[in-house]
């Protein structure tokens, strides 16, 4: 078994692509993600799986809150942004409104899921962070979607 090999397996998974956002001290603070599930519907909870290395990662533990905005097909560079480790501050340069636990939603996302941190769990290099889910909303579009380490139009546009 190496990384090679399943890493290989993994891009054969199509998934979408979210915007996953948190909010501490009034600062807003999001990264691209796509390792997101649903985990409950009665109570409704949803998994994210976080790098320890990411930057949001310890702003999400302490403010016990995230947002996952799923993205539509047209906010590609949105995605792009939002995976670049750069010193611009994305959120310079994006609308977004305020979820009920006061984390961001983008503007324009196909749908979003505002959580209350429920779990934690430290897996490999990364965090499973479990939230329950205080308030929704999702609009009509098309996804983002993600296969084959490339961004994707999966088809399901709306004529
Ligand atoms: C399509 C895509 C999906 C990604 N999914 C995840 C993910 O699920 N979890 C994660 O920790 N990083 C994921 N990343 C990497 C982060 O977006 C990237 O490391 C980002 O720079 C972290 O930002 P931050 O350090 O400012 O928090 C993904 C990147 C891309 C392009």
């Amino acid at each position: 078994m190496t990384a090679a090999a399943f890493r290989s397996v993994m891009r054969r998974f199509p998934t979408g692509v979210t915007i996953v956002t948190t909010l501490l001290d009034g600062k807003p603070k999001g990264f691209t993600a796509n390792a997101f599930c649903s985990v409950s519907v009665e109570p409704p909870m949803v998994l994210v799986c976080v790098n320890r290395q990411a930057r949001t990662h310890p702003l999400i533990s302490t403010a016990a809150k995230f947002c996952v905005n799923i993205l539509q097909y047209e906010q590609r560079e949105l995605a792009e942004r939002f995976a670049t480790k750069g010193p611009a501050d994305p959120f310079d340069t994006v609308d977004y409104s305020v979820a009920h636990t006061g984390a961001p939603v983008l503007a324009g996302v196909l749908a979003y899921l505002d959580c209350e941190l429920a779990e934690e769990h430290s897996a490999g290099t990364h965090t499973v962070f479990i939230g329950s889910v205080l308030a929704c909303g999702s609009a009509e579009g098309a996804p983002l979607g993600y296969f084959d380490a490339a961004y994707r139009d999966f088809g399901c546009r709306i004529q």
